[in-house]
């Protein structure tokens, strides 16, 4: 019925961002995330058990943990060879995190891409990071690595640890309060670059909550060009705005972007930016 209706209401987006904006907005998870901030969030993923429904609205799953396989089956989702694209950009590449990567769809992805390269995952939700070493076991890839970790909590790396660094709808999750710490971090791990498939407010603006981030439909969005220039202004960085083509649901088309942010740590920075 839920999954009816909102399909309904994706052909009026308009319509459809009013509605999730105010439906959003009410969930018991947000209201607690006013008073106690990011917190409130980092439980509401890390308890996730066996919930039931998906998150991707696909397919339904007779048993427990669908949310989870809705992940896996979103493998081939079409904005991940996009995201791919970008990561080998950075090429040469020999090794890669993905903070917040769930069961690994992403690292999926680039396990095919580039065989034998060091690939790490680090997710808040244990039953995620159990469930994909059960599916990365059973696809016979044993070059990615998974752990249960939070994107604050990058400490156990060392610096310059991996030659890129990666979130995909996860920072969406990150509020004021931990924001600028988690993106310093990833810039000290990282040794070429950064990639944000996030919701990035493209309107130049000196507004400060606009590079900590504004959450009108539940969901933060900021200007990532703004934030990043914060810790490291010499980055070259390129922004690839989601398109149709690459994500059906409108909310990612109105401000999902693919960020790339070149860091000036080595001497060759590449060739490609886009803008
Ligand atoms: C919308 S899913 C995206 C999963 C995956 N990146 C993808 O592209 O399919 C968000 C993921 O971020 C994880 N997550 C949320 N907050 C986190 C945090 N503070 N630290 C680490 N992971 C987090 C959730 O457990 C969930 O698996």
């Amino acid at each position: 019925m839920k999954e009816r209706l909102t399909h309904l209401l994706k052909k009026w987006p308009p319509f459809y961002n009013l509605v999730a904006r105010i439906y959003a907005n009410l969930r018991p998870y947000l209201i607690a995330e006013r008073i106690v901030g990011t917190r409130a969030r980092e439980r509401e993923w890390a308890t996730r058990r066996d919930r039931k429904g998906n998150d991707w609205n696909n397919k339904r799953y007779p048993g427990k943990n669908e949310w989870v396989l809705s992940y896996w089956d979103s493998r081939n989702h079409s904005h991940r060879p996009f995201l791919t694209e970008r990561i080998a950009d950075f090429s040469p590449i020999s090794s890669i995190l993905e903070i917040g990567c769930n069961c690994g769809p992403n690292l999926y992805m680039i396990a095919q891409k580039f065989p034998g390269i060091k690939i790490q995952g680090i997710d808040i939700n244990p039953l995620a990071i159990q469930k994909g070493k059960e599916l990365f076991a059973a696809a016979g890839i044993s070059n990615v690595k998974l752990s249960v970790g939070k994107a604050d909590e990058l400490s156990q790396f060392p610096d310059n640890s991996f030659d890129v660094v990666f979130t995909d709808a996860v920072l969406i999750y990150i509020g004021r309060d931990k924001i600028q710490g988690i993106i310093k971090e990833m810039v000290r791990v990282a040794r070429k670059g950064l990639i944000l498939v996030e919701q990035h407010i493209c309107k130049p603006n000196n507004k400060a909550n606009h590079s900590l981030g504004i959450r009108p439909y539940g969901l933060w969005q900021r200007d990532y060009v703004a934030l990043l220039k914060q810790f490291v202004p010499e980055a070259q960085i390129g922004i690839t705005k989601i398109t149709e083509d690459m994500w059906a649901d409108p909310q990612w088309q109105e401000t999902g972007a693919i960020i790339e942010a070149r860091l000036p740590k080595t001497a060759n920075l590449g060739k490609k930016v886009l803008t």
